[in-house]
């Protein structure tokens, strides 16, 4: 049996990665500033990391979720102190794309309404609800498209209250990324993100904040909202969640009753993903990952501007967004193929991501700076 062709793939083939090094069959050395699509938070391979999942493995590695399971609760716990949500509740699953759309089913069993407001150059995921909410018609199948989602400008409060006098009493939720990650880095600004929440307590309808990939500490705060401050009803995670094992979930508000059958899941919450879990928050206090993630990204962010051929540099913390003039693809290559560096595009094709695990060193940022900088002045001279 052969694959089936999901992406263009690099010629390249891990097979040892350790913090932010990932070494390839033939010996080669890479940097990685993308973490295999913004995963790797606590870098690769970590030891504790490593310890924890293997003990776990040793112990007991899965029995269903019809049993009690301490350590749900004891990562519930941790999340909820780490974060600031700790009167929130929380529901284990084990994707991005999952952790969306068991908030939007939420939202929906909540308010008994069907309608959803989500935003030009937004990402939730691939599957039904998340990726009728993503604004990319290319990757939405027939049975995927619906009439209830609302697709409107991003941080444009005007026409978002203009939908909310039309479609309010319909409306089930908002989603919003805490950052847009794959439509290119969109920052929501503070107006926005308030006018999202006090719009949806007006007409009762929850606010989602997607933060799968601007969460975790990866904007510096724990979650990016956090900048805006103000309090989502609900909260997805995934992505650095679990540093490359396959986890996520939806911090929930108290406001919002459980009832059984209203969500459920085989694999959510399993004994190997709240140990990879529990790990990757270990670690994130342990070695102060958010103050790492603020001090580098500003590091990074101050020495990209005015290199020439940069348009724009937007971001918060280590999620970095590079505008150039024209379109990323040959730099990214180049980075990759002279220099051994890993970097993500974009949506927005002129946008390069970098998405570096949280424990990023200066030395490492200017490793990539030298190789962009020279990249880059190239092009200008030539
Ligand atoms: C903001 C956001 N939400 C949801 C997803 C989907 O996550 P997953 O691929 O784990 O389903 C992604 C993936 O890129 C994302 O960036």
């Amino acid at each position: 049996m052969n694959l089936f062709d999901v992406y263009p793939l690099f010629d390249i083939e891990p097979v040892r990665a350790a913090g932010l090094s990932v070494w390839d069959k033939e010996g080669r050395k890479y940097l990685d500033l993308y973490g295999g699509h913004a995963v790797i938070s606590i870098g690769h391979s970590h030891p504790h990391y490593v310890k924890r999942i293997a003990r776990q493995l040793y112990d007991i590695g899965f029995y269903s979720n019809a049993v009690q399971m301490p350590m749900q609760q004891e990562l519930a716990e941790k999340l909820g102190k780490i974060s600031g949500y700790e009167a929130y509740i929380f529901f284990l699953c084990n994707s991005g794309a999952e952790a969306n759309e068991n908030a939007l089913k939420l939202a929906s069993f909540q308010t008994g309404r069907k309608k959803v407001i989500s935003f030009k150059a937004s990402f939730h995921g691939r599957t039904s609800a998340a990726v009728a909410a993503t604004d990319d018609p290319s990757i939405v199948a027939p049975i995927n498209q619906t009439d209830n989602i609302i697709f409107l400008p991003f941080n444009d409060v005007t026409s978002f209250e203009e939908a909310l006098q039309l479609h309010g009493g319909e409306l089930a939720a908002v989603i919003v990324e805490g950052i847009q990650g794959v439509g290119g880095v969109n920052i929501p600004t503070v107006d926005f993100l308030k006018a999202l929440e006090a719009g949806c307590k007006k007409v009762g309808a929850l606010l989602i904040l997607d933060e799968v990939q601007s969460g975790y500490g990866r904007s510096g705060k724990f979650f990016a909202h956090q900048h805006a401050a103000v309090q989502p009803d609900l909260i997805t995670v995934a992505k650095g969640m679990g540093n490359g094992f396959p986890v996520g979930g939806v911090l929930i508000s108290p406001e919002i009753e459980a009832r059984h059958g209203m969500l459920g899941t085989t694999f959510g919450g399993n004994y190997l993903a709240c140990a990879a879990s529990l790990a990757v928050l270990e670690v994130i206090e342990k070695e102060n990952l958010l103050e790492n993630a603020t001090i580098m990204g500003h590091y990074l962010r101050e020495q990209l501007e005015g290199m020439p051929g940069i348009k724009e540099v937007r971001g918060q913390g280590l999620m970095i967004g590079i505008e150039l003039h024209e379109p990323c693809a040959a730099i990214r290559k180049e980075l990759l193929n002279q220099y051994g560096i890993f970097t993500g595009s974009s949506s927005n094709k002129n946008t390069l991501r970098l998405l570096p695990a949280l424990t990023i060193s200066k030395a490492e940022i200017d490793q990539f700076l030298k190789a962009f900088s020279s990249i880059l002045t190239k092009k200008v001279t030539a």
